[in-house]
């Protein structure tokens, strides 16, 4: 059999890795300012990730979600209080696209509703509603295109409130930062004017922080910079350090109901041992506060470029925007500079992604490479 042949590939195969190097199986030395699509949080084999699922294999590694699994509770616990989320509850998933199906699958059990408000540039995953959320015609299928949404451009206030007292939606999603889309953000006015808006049309408000969650932004979350409360936050990506794990945090407003929503895989014992692993990491470390710092720390490097027109983005979630298209740029990043970098739908903007727990050395070798290969 081979293999179903969806993905373009760089000619690297890497086979171990360490904080942000990566060796390929030739044993050339890579540094990972990518984090494999903003899902290395604490670094590539953390010594305290390995030895917590290491230790967690030894005991047992899955049993179903109709027994007591203590993990679980703990990992809500202390998720809770390192986000200051602690009036939501946690539904424990696999990935960031079943996050957000079951963010909007929420949402509309609640209003009894199916019509979704997203917007352009959005992504939000690959299956059902959540890649109906998503602003790409081209990787919905017709099965896709039979959910009803409406995409409105970001920071337009009119639009919004002229689609929102139709009554229609059960629900607004979007990403705090956009991740594939280019770094967009929605303005602070424009986030508190939708929250407003969604809280008097009883629309339920799901922030998509797959991608800029778990400090990436500088804050555990992206929607902390606006001073808003979603009612529903999914999570994936830096929440296992690559361990596939994702959730949604539930605002304690929604009642649960036994069979509401289920999963055989989400929350089992090795991806509660994996999600701790990491939480506990960015508490020791405080990686949330060295995101910020850092990312204030590469904007004035990357400020003395003159080639880079715009910095986008906050924390360590950063996009560099040149005034030509960065394919070749990226490609000369990996095969000259050894050096990972994204991409994204902007054509014209390289990605930033880096484990939260870089070092400005780090990011001077990342500016010394860039320099090269421009
Ligand atoms: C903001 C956002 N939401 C959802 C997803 C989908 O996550 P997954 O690929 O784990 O399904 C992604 C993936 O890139 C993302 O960036």
């Amino acid at each position: 059999m081979k293999l179903f042949d969806v993905y373009p590939l760089y000619d690297v195969t890497p086979a171990k890795a360490k904080g942000i190097e990566v060796w390929d199986d030739k044993g050339q030395k890579y540094l990972d300012f990518y984090g494999g699509h903003a899902v290395i949080s604490i670094g590539h084999t953390h010594p305290h990730y390995v030895k917590r699922i290491k230790d967690q294999l030894d005991k047992m590694a899955f049993y179903s979600n109709s027994v007591q699994n203590p993990l679980q509770q703990e990992l809500a616990q202390k998720l809770g209080e390192l986000s200051s989320c602690e009036d939501y509850d946690l539904f424990m998933c696999n990935s960031g696209a079943e996050a957000n199906e079951n963010a909007l699958k929420m949402a509309s059990f609640h209003t009894g509703k199916s019509k979704v408000i997203a917007f352009t540039n959005s992504f939000h995953g690959r299956t059902s509603a959540a890649v109906a959320a998503t602003d790409n015609p081209s990787i919905n299928a017709p099965i896709n295109k039979q959910q009803e949404v409406t995409f409105l451009p970001l920071n337009d206030t009119e639009a919004f409130e002229k689609a929102i007292t139709s009554d229609e939606y059960c629900a607004v999603i979007l990403e705090a930062i956009q991740g594939v889309g280019g770094l967009d953000e929605p303005t602070t006015e424009f986030f508190q004017f939708i929250a407003n808006k969604c809280k008097e049309h009883n629309v339920v408000l799901i922030a998509d922080e797959v991608q800029s969650g778990y400090g990436r932004s500088g804050k555990f979350f992206a929607f902390q910079h606006h001073g808003i409360q979603p009612d529903i936050i999914s999570i994936a990506k830096g929440m296992g350090n690559g361990f596939p794990v994702g959730g949604i945090l539930i605002h304690e407003k929604f009642k649960p109901s036994y069979g509401l929503l289920g999963t055989t895989f989400g929350g089992n014992h090795l991806a509660c041992a994996a999600s701790l692993a990491v939480l506990e990491v960015l508490e020791d470390e405080n990686l949330v506060e060295n995101a910020a710092e850092l990312g204030t720390y590469f904007r004035k490097k990357a400020a003395e470029i003159r080639q880079i027109k715009n910095i986008k983005g906050k924390g360590l979630m950063i996009g560099l925007e040149f005034d030509f298209e960065v394919a070749d740029l990226r490609k000369k990043m990996i095969v000259e500079q050894h050096m990972f970098t994204g991409s994204a739908k902007n054509k014209k903007l390289l990605r930033f992604l880096p484990a939260l727990n870089i070092t400005k050395n780090d990011i001077d070798l990342f500016f010394e490479a860039l320099k090269k290969a421009l």
